[in-house]
Parts: structure tokens; sequence; C-alpha cells
């Protein structure tokens, strides 16, 4: 059934709930097009409710049969739910529905995938399964019956019997719906245990569909063991359930979903090995898995009071993992790493028509705010509040929270409340970070005179849709002074701006120091500070700081590729020297080398470019890339092949940062020689390639320089029965394509047997590969926009999250000039004009429209 006029939902609204649930049955009678779901629900009334109107949430069922206390009702039902009469004291709700998981192609709700039942149900598609309070406030204890003929058929909780086509599970922990989840399929089992603090044996699985993926489950399990230990140890977290299971499931909207005992993952979030994962996918997947696991307590154990309230937990769950990593890998790699993750998707959020707080007071579709902004940016701030408070504070605080709201569906006040009773401090100009939208945009000057060096800091956050006013935050600005020999005379001071303009003072210098301002990015926000590039390449020599020491290198080349971009200046020695000097610093991790020899994205620098007032020309940018890439290959031609041999790895391969760390500056370096050598470099590489790091860095030098076909060739061959692989096949076709044939390569990729737009995957192997190639995506031609937008208007009535998603590949819109402006907004007025397009695709298009 279709939408009706789209509602918006506002946090000011939020009302409890009228009713609670003491208790769940459910039982599931599978069947791929009529699966019957049988419920028996324990209500009373809520003492706390302003309202005592019964409203069950449901979507999509066809309603067989109701009773309240047995005896049978006729509710009434509309698009969103059921209504009926109840007594006004505890009931027992039953009912019977079917429901159709095999044409169910929105992945949301019971669906199936390649022949495996399987559930997603956050944000709201409990409502899908049957007739329920589908809001995360009402938490539960579940017992769940599946009856179907397949071998394996699982659910949250710990399991309670079985037999021959059933069996019974039981989760003892009450939790909101969105955390439900059943798995029925012909699986098996990759297994292990935990043992955790307190001596409990827990049962590890991760089940996959057999035929080839049980071998690629070493390294999540090795993963999901190493999550268990590192919660108990750094937050004090055990596991509470005697069983933890993980699935891997072909068809997901995204990359994973926590559900209790019982996470679901993107098969490629979870499935790795050698040949077929990179260093990069196996570091993703450390994370995505201790991701999920993490939320068993934020998240799960203490959950959201309404889903304005996300950060709450992704913020949270976010800054937890990005811990982790760290701790597992490199704190300076993976701090660089999240900001470049937070300027690419957050920065470019908050600086667009999409742009919302980290707790956004108004949605009409709740999915499309698993955001950037909700996640990274949610995260941020919670690393900011631990540098203002200090990391004992943090512990301090961190613990209250579990012990004071464990069962509790919470809000950001409760969570902000935690810091005010630890540390005293009154909290509310900082609470601010989680209303007001939009990135602080913050001026650097300074003086010296007399020994004594001043620092000026002002702030400013452009207005945002809806928010034209934007107050001064508390921004943590962690600041170092250099001297002229590169020593640090003061080393990391945490300075809290709260003002629109702040002084800060520092005496008893000698000379005028060199300031290394924002370090460990302290802040998510975007700083101007005007000095030389002479400057600027002192820092990339000599910061001790290694986030401001590679920011500073970003910054040269992203000035210096704005200067060849403006005024057609050419490449400066003082920039290639810097460069120069970092990359045969053999005394500096290898992956850091790599990520200064990585350029900023054609994307950053259209954003840079916009950001100084200026309408960025995508074709320009490429070529000015292009360029100074071709000049970095020449000027580092003597040293590139010797950094070359050194990163050979020896040795069977292992995933672990040090190696990965070396085949990435190994990569990037057969890149930049494939621009001298036509090639050679890298065809070797992937001739003899055994694993997919190296073979995937060969085959993108190659399509860099517009070379590879047969190697494109050989790929396919090798790997056409690998789903995971062969979307690597066909994204890095489009991303690389030149920009004259991105549109045309995407087009035909789609016409290959092998694509599927049901399969959320390969469709954003191919469009996201098309938005990532920034010169292709924006051709002039418009061919590009009028494809995406054929595919978006193909996929809405079949998939309307992932539509929604993709469409905000056009929210740069306005950055422009007319033509392109023109040309997109006839793209995005033609997807607005659908018939019948989804509450979450119109909801998109018409805030990127504003
Ligand atoms: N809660 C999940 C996570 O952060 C993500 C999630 C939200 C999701 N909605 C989803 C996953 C829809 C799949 C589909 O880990
Ligand atoms: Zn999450």
């Amino acid at each position: 059934m279709k939408d009706a006029a789209p509602q918006t939902i506002y946090l000011a609204d939020y009302t409890p709930p009228s009713h609670l649930v003491d208790a769940v049955h459910l039982t599931f009678k599978l069947g791929a097009t009529n699966t019957r779901v049988v419920s028996r629900i324990a209500f009373r009334p809520n003492p706390k409710a302003v309202s005592n109107v019964f409203f069950l949430h449901g979507e999509d069922l066809a309603l067989i049969s109701a009773k309240i206390d047995g005896q049978p009702i006729t509710p009434d039902l509309s698009a969103e739910g059921l209504r009926c009469a109840v007594p006004d004291t505890p009931f027992i709700f039953e009912a019977e529905v079917e429901i159709s998981p095999a044409t169910n192609t929105a992945l949301e709700g019971l669906y199936m995938s390649n022949g495996m039942y399987c559930t997603q149900c956050e944000a709201e598609g409990f409502r899908k399964i049957t007739y329920y309070p589908d809001r995360p406030d009402v938490m539960a204890v579940f017992t769940v019956r599946i009856e179907g003929d397949l071998p394996v058929l699982l659910s949250n909780g710990n399991p309670v019997a079985a037999g021959d086509g059933w069996a019974e599970w039981h989760d003892p922990w009450p939790k909101p719906a969105y955390l439900f989840a059943l798995v029925a399929g012909d699986l098996v089992a990759h297994s292990d245990t935990f043992i955790t603090k307190s001596g409990r044996d827990v049962d590890l699985n991760i089940w996959v569909r057999p035929g080839g993926d049980e071998g690629k489950c070493v390294f999540g399990m090795k993963a999901l063991k190493a999550s268990m230990k590192w919660d108990e140890d750094v937050y004090g977290r055990e596991y509470d359930l005697d069983l933890f299971n993980i699935v891997a499931v072909d068809d997901f909207n995204a990359g994973a979903m926590e559900n209790k005992g019982l996470n679901i993952f993107n098969a490629s979030a979870v499935l790795a090995s050698p040949e077929t994962a990179t260093d990069a996918n196996f570091e993703t997947i450390e994370a995505i898995i201790a991701h999920e696991y993490f939320h068993n307590w934020t998240g799960n154990r203490i959950t959201c009071r309404d889903w304005f309230q996300l950060c709450l937990k992704e913020g949270l769950t976010v800054f937890r993992d990005q811990q982790f990593t760290g701790d597992m890998r490199s704190h300076a790699v993976k701090r660089i790493d999240d900001a470049i993750v937070l300027r690419a998707y957050q920065f470019r959020e908050d600086n667009g028509p999409l742009a919302h707080p980290v707790r956004p007071d108004s949605f009409v579709e709740i999915n499309n705010f698993y955001t950037a902004t909700v996640y990274e940016k949610g995260a941020e701030v919670i690393g900011m509040l631990k540098l203002l408070v200090g990391d004992d504070a943090y512990a301090k605080a961190l613990d209250l929270y579990f012990e004071r709201h464990d069962g509790d569906a919470a809000t950001i006040e409760d969570w902000l409340q935690l810091f005010a009773d630890t540390t005293g401090r009154d909290l509310s100009q900082f609470a601010k970070w989680y209303s007001q939208a939009g990135t602080p945009r913050i001026t650097v000057t300074d003086d010296y005179a007399d020994g004594t060096y001043r620092l000026h800091l002002r702030q400013e956050t452009p207005a945002t849709p809806g928010q034209d006013k934007k107050e001064p935050l508390l921004i943590p600005i962690a600041v170092g002074l250099l001297n002229n020999n590169g020593a640090e005379v003061v080393p990391t001071t945490v300075l809290e701006l709260t003002d629109a303009e702040q002084t800060f003072t520092f005496g008893g210098l000698a000379d005028k120091p060199v300031p290394s301002v924002l370090r460990n990015f302290s802040a998510p926000v975007i700083v101007h500070h005007e000095r030389t590039n002479a400057e600027r390449a002192f820092l990339l020599a000599h910061d001790t700081d290694p986030f401001n020491k590679w920011d500073a290198g970003r910054t040269l080349a992203q000035d210096l590729l704005m200067r060849m971009i403006r005024d057609d200046a050419t490449p400066d020695e003082a920039f290639l020297d810097g460069l120069a000097a970092v990359l045969r610093d053999d005394t500096l991790d290898p992956a850091f080398r790599a990520l200064v020899l990585r350029l900023p994205s054609e994307e950053d620098t259209a954003q840079t470019l916009f950001d100084a007032g200026d309408t960025p020309d995508p074709a320009a940018i490429n070529q000015a890339h292009e360029t100074l890439k071709l000049h970095i290959a020449q000027h580092l031609q003597d040293t590139l092949p010797r950094i070359y041999a050194d990163m050979i790895v020896t040795g069977p391969y292992t995933p672990d940062a040090g190696p990965a760390g070396k085949r990435a500056l190994g990569n990037a370096a057969v890149s930049l020689i494939s621009k001298l050598d036509g090639g050679k470099q890298a065809a070797r590489q992937f001739a003899q390639a055994d694993n997919m790091t190296q073979q995937l860095g060969a085959l993108r030098a190659l399509l860099q320089i517009s070379k590879g076909a047969d190697e494109l060739t050989a790929f396919a061959q090798q790997w056409q029965h690998d789903r995971l692989v062969m979307d690597k096949w066909f994204g890095l076709q489009v991303s690389l394509a030149a920009p004259d044939q991105a549109a045309a390569t995407a087009k035909r990729l789609t016409a290959h047997p092998d694509f599927d737009i049901k399969n959320p995957n390969r469709f954003r192997a191919v469009f996201g590969g098309l938005k990532s190639n920034t010169a292709g995506f924006h051709h002039a031609s418009g061919a590009a926009y009028d494809l995406l937008a054929d595919w978006l208007i193909k996929l809405d009535p079949l998939n309307p999250q992932t539509t929604a998603r993709m469409t905000t590949s056009f929210d740069t819109w306005r950055r422009y000039d007319t033509d392109r402006q023109d040309k997109m907004r006839a793209a995005l007025t033609r997807i607005a004009r659908t018939p019948d397009l989804s509450r979450d695709t119109a909801e998109i298009v018409t805030r990127i429209l504003g």
C-alpha cells in the first residue's frame, strides 16, 4: 500500500506509550509467499501514559484474525496500523497475519535472500512482520517459535527446544522490536567459543550459505573475539547470553545490524579471505564486527527512547569502534582515516541541503537519518566530550551510564547528565553540538611581541536549512607550539573556545613560535589559517602531532591544486620536496606515508573551491589532479622503485596493520610508477599477485592510465563466481573510467548478465562508482545525471531505502554552474514527479531541491 501525504514527525511531540508489553510470543509458519505470523502479546496500561488510545503499527499485513483476552475482535485497520477498544487492565492481544517474504524486495521486515529467510527491523521494519507498538521505548521479553522445512532456524537469545522442522528461542533481555531477528535457511556455521571474564562459555557462530563462503569466516571470528575481549578490558562490558550468532546475507541495505544475540551482516561486511578481500576490506570488517558487537551494551541493553535519539547509540558505538581500531592498529593512521571520511561525507552533508543536527528535531522517514552526521559527527561529539572532561571522568561517566540506565530507553539529556553529575560541569553550551547543524569555521590569526605569543580564534557557523542563526559552541582546540628548529616549546594544550572571538596567550617564548592548531583533529571544524607555504612545509617536516603533520601536506596539496586551477600555476618544489622527504623517511610508518602521498579527492577540491566562493569546474579539477600526479611521479622518479622494492612483504599474507601499511605504500608507488612506465610494473604486479590487495591495486593503477583491458577480462574470468569480488570489478570500471566514458561504462554494465537491480551491493557498485567518479558524474553532457535518475526511478518501487540513499548523490547540485544545475535539477524533478514515489525518496528529493 502506498503512503498517504507524508507526515513530519517532531521530537517535541514525543509522548510515552499508552501501553507497555510484558511478554511477546511469536510463531512463524514459514512460507515463501505465505508466511503466517501468530502473535500473543501481554499488554498493560502504562502508568505514565498521557493517552490511553490503543494503536498497533502494522504495514502490508493481511490480517487473518485478532482477539483480546480470547474474544475475537474486528479492529479498525489503516495503512499504518490497527486500532481497537481495550480493557483498562492488563490484557492479552492475539493476532494472526500473513506476509510474503519472497516478494519483499525492500529488504525490510521479513524477506528472502538467495533462499534464506532473514529480517531487518531497524528502524521501523517490525511493523511489516506483525501488529505491534513498533517504537524503541516499548521493551519486552520475546519468545519465538519457528516452523519451517529448513535445517537452520535462528532467532534472538538462547535456544529453548528444537525438533524436526521447528525451533524455539527465548531472549531473556527485554528489547524493542527493532532488535528482533529471525533467520532460516540451509546454512553452515564457522564456530568457536569465548570465555568471558567471569568464566562463562559463550558459543560463537558465523553462519553462511554452503558453497564457497565457509572459508571466509576465520578473520571475522577473530575480530569478534577481539571485540569481546576489548569491551571487557576497556569498558568493563561482559557478554550476557550463552550464544552469539552472526549471519552473512547477500542482499542487505546497509553494513550490518545489531539484533540481540543474532547480528545480521551484509556478506561484504563479514566475509574475507586474502585472495578475495583487500587490506582495507579486512580493516572495515574488523570495525563493523566490533561496532555491532559493542551495540550489545550501547544500543541494546541501553537503547533509545525514540528515533531522534539515534546518535545516543550510533555516535557512541562508532566512537567505541574507532577506539578499538586505534588500539588494534595505529591511532595516528586511524585518526587521519576518520578525518578523511568525516570531511568527505559529513562536511559535504553539513554544507548542503541535507544538513541536520546530530540529534535531528524532525523527520519524515527515519531511514533517511542514518547519516554521516548522526554516526560520524555523533562520534566526534563524544570524542570532544572525552577530551574536555579527561579520560578518568569519561570512564566514570560511562560506568555510571551502564549502572544508571541499564534496561532503559534513554535520551541525549540522560547522557549529558552523566557528565554533569560526574564532573560538576555545566554542559549546556556543549549540548548545542547536538542541536545545531553546520560545520563551524575557525579563523586563526596570531601575533608575537616581547616573549608573548597570542593566538586569536574566531568561530562562525554558516546557516543551514531551517537554522539561520547560529550560536557559538564550546569547541576544544588542541594546540601545540614549535620553535624554528622544530622542537616543541609548548606541548599539546586543549584550548576551550566558547565565544565568537577569543584570544589565548602564551608567555615566556624566546621567538615567535610556529603554531600547530587543531591537533589530532580535536573538533569537527574547518580551520582557516592564512599561512605561508614555507610554514606548512615546515609543519609537514616537523610537526610532532601526526595528524597535523599529515594535514599540513594535505593543505599544501589543496592549495596548490587551487592555484593550478585558478591561475595555471605549476607545482612548486616546496611541496614536492616536502612530499619526497616524508616518502623517504623510513622511520615513518608506511601506512602514514601512503596517506601523505594520497592527494585530496577531486570531490574534496570541489568542496574547498566552493567554500572559497568559486564555482568548481569538475573537468578542470580532474585535469589539475592528473597533472599534479604526473609531476609527483616525475619528481619522485628515482625514489619510487626503491620504495616499491622496500615495501615487498615476504611470508604468508596477514591483514595486520604492519604488512597492510607496506602494501598500501607499495600500491601508491605502483600507481605513480604507472604514470611513467606505461603500466609495466602494475601489469607485473597483477600477474604475480596472490592477494586481492595487490591484484586490485595493480588493476586500479592500470585503469587509471586507461590500460588494463586484458587484466579486467582475466579478473572477471577468475572471479565470476564470487559476488563480492565481482562487485569490485563492476565498481572499479565505473569509478576509474575517463570522465567522458563514465556514464557509458555504467550503462554498459547495467546490461551485463550479472547486474541485478535487486541486489544493493551490485547496484551500489555501479552507481556508487559513478558518483565517486566526480568528473564523470558531472560530465558536461549530463549523461550520468540522466542515467542515475533513470535507475533510481526503476529502483524506487523495489527498494526505497537504497534509492533514497543513492539519491543523495545529487546533493551538491548548487555548487555548480547554471548548465549543470539545470541538468541536475531536471533529473531531480523527474524523480520527484514519479507517480507513487516512496516516502523515503520523496523526502530526500524535496530536501535537496529545497
Ligand atoms: N543499526 C545498524 C548499525 O549501525 C544500522 C542500520 C540501521 C541498518 N538501519 C538499517 C542496517 C537498515 C541495515 C538496514 O549498525
Ligand atoms: Zn550502529
